[in-house]
């Protein structure tokens, strides 16, 4: 059974056709970075995955079940891409952290501070989140996900803001919980990708379709992060 199942997948704004026969699987154990141009429809892709938009036609399956069927969100973990407005209310980071454990039972504080932990915050865990830096609140906001546990992640961007070790850290994060079987998938333009190729697939959008990259379109992505490579089929 795919984590995520999308067939066919067409969505419009106003009209204006975004995406157009949209098709992919992601897998539990799988870690799959989705690129593509500025305005091709990536985050879109996001929020109708999460049923924040409708789709026009085609079919979301998430964990078997129709989207329109699927309860059980609590598996879905989801980062957008603009996180600014996260940060103007006063909360500090371990409160942030502790919402994402809602309804939970047991060491929730435990839970929060040792995801915390993961991402290097834990030294600031008392901080107020509108006082700390665009990366620093990046990590608290994982460390919000990382604490919950979901099945599957939908990352806008994940590592945007990161500095080159803290990326690192996070691709250990991701990666060991595609390992323990989380399905991943992650939109990002991030070029140090190129060290963990072998071990996740790279989707390109564009044109409205969604393409899987061959080991030659990465290594020409990864060239030059600027050009895309098009949409030969491999
Ligand atoms: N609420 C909206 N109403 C109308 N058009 C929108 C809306 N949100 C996004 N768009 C348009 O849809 C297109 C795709 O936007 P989207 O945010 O999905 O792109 P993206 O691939 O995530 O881009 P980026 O790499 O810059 O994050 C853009 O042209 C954008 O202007
Ligand atoms: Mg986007």
């Amino acid at each position: 059974m795919n984590t995520i199942e999308i067939k066919n997948l067409s969505f419009d704004y106003n009209g204006l056709c975004l995406l157009d026969g949209v098709s992919l699987e992601v897998k539990r154990g799988e870690l799959v970075r989705l690129t593509g141009p500025n305005g091709s429809g990536k985050s879109t892709l996001l929020k109708l995955i999460i049923g924040e938009l409708q789709p026009k036609g085609g079919r979301i399956r998430l964990f078997g079940q129709d989207i329109s069927a699927f309860r059980d969100w609590r598996k879905v973990g989801y980062l957008t891409q603009n996180k600014a407005g996260q940060a103007n209310f006063p909360a500090s980071a371990m409160e942030v952290v502790m919402t994402g454990l809602y309804g939970e039972k047991g060491n929730l504080r435990g839970r929060a501070l040792e995801a915390l932990k993961l991402v290097g915050m834990e030294g600031h865990k008392d901080a107020l989140i509108g006082r700390l830096s665009g990366g620093q609140l990046q990590r608290i906001m994982m460390a919000r996900l990382l604490a919950a546990r979901h099945e599957l992640l939908l990352l806008d961007e994940p590592m945007a803001g990161l500095d080159a070790e803290a990326c690192e850290m996070m691709y250990g994060i991701l990666f060991r919980l595609a390992e323990e079987g989380a399905a991943c998938l992650m939109v990002s333009h991030d070029i140090s990708w190129r060290a963990h190729i072998p071990r996740g697939r790279t989707l390109c959008l564009e044109y409205g379709s969604v393409v899987e990259l061959g080991r030659e379109q990465l290594a020409r992505e990864m060239e030059n992060r600027h050009a895309h490579p098009g949409r030969a089929k491999v």
